[in-house]
């Protein structure tokens, strides 16, 4: 990793960029070299889902900018968003560009990457382990089983405005994830059942995945379609009959819940 020297004048070292995934919220779940950057940046661009644990290991003299998004605020915040990153890394800083789990899955990284590097700024990307597989995987929910799925497809619940998902096309993948799922929760499984999977399929929600109120809520495809599942935002959904396998590995299938 090429640190720029926080010692050097400002405007003698280049700025640069760096793409870190914070991970799911557990700060035990960031990467060495995560936390490392983090005790050595000028500046923190950092989501909403990125805990308060975690910003505790930015430098202490290190400025930290919020630049969480709503729902329906993308088009507003993304702008501003590249505007500091450029201003700062192009004012000879050294600026960490802090996302929820992976940058690049589902978080924009590579726009801001494409940005940066289109401006002569040098990024390095840190990744960050994945809610779309650390989620399910701390549920007793293995994405993958030899006997059970071959394949698993991480897709999201909430397209860009003009953009359909073709559901025929997750028809036939075995281990189905979902983010960004929650809120058309019963529209994306009615798409499913009408694209050919089984209504009768398991399904599971893990909600706040690795925090202290993480939970886990099992049902079938049919029960979510049919609007009678609650679940609460962050969280991911599996759907495929490795939701079966938490009750081998947890010793339980609780919080199957029907409201
Ligand atoms: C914009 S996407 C970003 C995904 C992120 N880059 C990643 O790799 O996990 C946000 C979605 O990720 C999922 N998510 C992120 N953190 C989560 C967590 N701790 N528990 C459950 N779901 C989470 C939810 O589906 C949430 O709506």
């Amino acid at each position: 990793m090429e640190v720029p020297d926080p010692k050097m004048n400002q405007q003698a070292r280049r700025g640069k960029v760096f793409l870190v995934g914070a991970g799911p919220g557990d700060p035990d779940l960031l990467t060495v070299k995560a936390a490392r950057v983090l005790g050595h940046c000028d500046v923190v661009l950092y989501d909403r889902l990125v805990s308060a644990e975690i910003l505790r290991l930015v430098r202490p003299a290190a400025e930290l900018i919020y630049v969480g998004k709503h729902e329906g605020e993308q088009d507003r915040v993304q702008p501003r968003i590249f505007d500091l990153l450029l201003r700062h890394a192009l004012a000879g800083k050294m600026v960490v560009r802090l996302k929820g789990g992976d940058p690049l899955v589902f978080g924009r990284g590579a726009e801001e990457w494409a940005l940066a590097r289109e401006h002569g700024i040098d990024v390095e990307l840190v990744p960050g382990v994945t809610s779309a597989v650390s989620a399910p995987g701390i549920a007793g929910i293995p994405l993958t089983h030899r006997e059970i799925s071959q394949s698993f497809a991480v897709i999201t619940g909430h397209c860009k405005e003009g953009l359909a998902q073709n559901w025929a096309d997750y028809a036939r993948i075995d281990t189905l994830v979902i983010l960004m799922g929650v809120k058309n929760r019963a529209y994306i499984a009615q798409s499913l059942i009408n694209a050919g999977r089984a209504a009768d399929e398991p399904a599971a929600f893990i909600e706040r995945a690795t925090s202290e109120r993480q939970r886990v809520v099992i049902t079938t495809l049919g029960e979510i379609a049919r609007g009678r599942v609650a679940a609460e935002n962050p969280a991911v959904l599996v759907i495929g009959n490795v939701v079966r396998v938490r009750e081998r590995l947890v010793g339980t299938m609780e919080t199957v819940q029907v409201i």
